[in-house]
């Protein structure tokens, strides 16, 4: 595996890769991998021939109070597990080497970025989209993999590539989960002992909502009420966000039981803002 700074160096090898007609995987991180990247990494893997993972702690998608600087990073480490799960480029910039310090260029998908993460982090979803469409440009894949935890982020860049007509496959993976249930994200490191103990709570809840639904709940507040009430009861030292249902493809609410919804959820727990969800589909 290669591990590269530079652009022009990413760009001459996936050209050449392409020329040679090799199927390229493309995995965007921010780094600080755990099984849920590793998940990703091995499914772009298994259906193509060249595997780039990038890790940029993309500084465009951090507002002014987030964690930009304390986000947690180990270079050599990841480097390790990327090469263990098939990589063969490791993209590693400095933020100089992807921004010009007078970009002046964005995308963004104002529609479906109004809700949930949206609301409370209103340039993060202009700053995913353009970094992901700066690494579409230079890796040029047929294939990106997302994790479904960011659901708002899938449904953004699966539109943002659908509206301009980029010539790339947009896949989501399903969430990877510890055994109690807590879904896998890099953020989980900030959280203490006691915190942790209670972060299952936020995956328990969502299940319950399901179950609701299952049993033939329909309306959207009695459903997020119910996860209101169990996430206080469970997790009173976490503050719930936002808890909402939406459609899976628009992102828009939606105040009955739509099949499919998702119900997304972002609650903060001492340092940590969690995010989760889950889809509901009835018969
Ligand atoms: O999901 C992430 O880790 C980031 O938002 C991404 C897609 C790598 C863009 O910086």
């Amino acid at each position: 595996m290669k591990r590269i700074e530079y652009t022009e160096e990413l760009q001459r090898q996936c050209a050449d890769w392409k020329a040679k007609g090799l199927k390229i995987g493309l995995v965007p991180t921010m780094g600080y991998f755990h099984d849920g990247h590793l998940a990703l990494m091995d499914h772009a893997r298994s259906q193509c021939d060249k595997l780039v993972v990038t890790l940029f702690v993309n500084p465009t998608q951090f507002g002014p109070n987030e964690d930009l600087d304390a986000y947690p990073h180990d270079l050599e480490r990841d480097s390790q597990l990327a090469w263990d799960h098939g990589a063969d480029l490791l993209f590693a910039p400095k933020p100089d080497a992807m921004y010009a310090p007078d970009h002046a260029t964005w995308v963004e998908v104002p529609e479906l970025a109004q809700n949930l993460c949206g609301a409370s982090r209103p340039i993060h979803f202009r700053g995913v989209c353009t970094v992901v469409m700066k690494l579409f440009m230079l890796v040029q894949p047929h294939v990106a993999v997302f994790g479904q935890k960011d659901w708002q982020q899938q449904a953004i860049l699966k539109r943002m590539v659908r509206d301009l007509n980029i010539p790339v496959e947009i896949q989501g993976h399903p969430i990877v989960r510890e055994q109690d249930g807590l879904a896998l994200s890099s953020r989980n490191a900030y959280l203490t002992q006691e915190e942790r103990a209670h972060a299952p709570f936020i995956r328990k809840a969502l299940l319950a909502a399901r179950e609701q639904a299952q049993q033939g709940e329909t309306n959207a507040e009695a459903i997020k009420k119910s996860i209101r009430q169990s996430l206080e009861r469970d997790i009173p030292m976490g503050e719930a966000e936002y808890i909402e249902m939406v459609d899976p493809d628009n992102i828009r609410p939606v105040t009955a039981v739509t099949n499919p919804a998702l119900i997304a959820v972002a609650v903060r727990l001492g340092k940590a803002r969690l995010i989760d969800n889950i889809l509901i589909k009835v018969d």
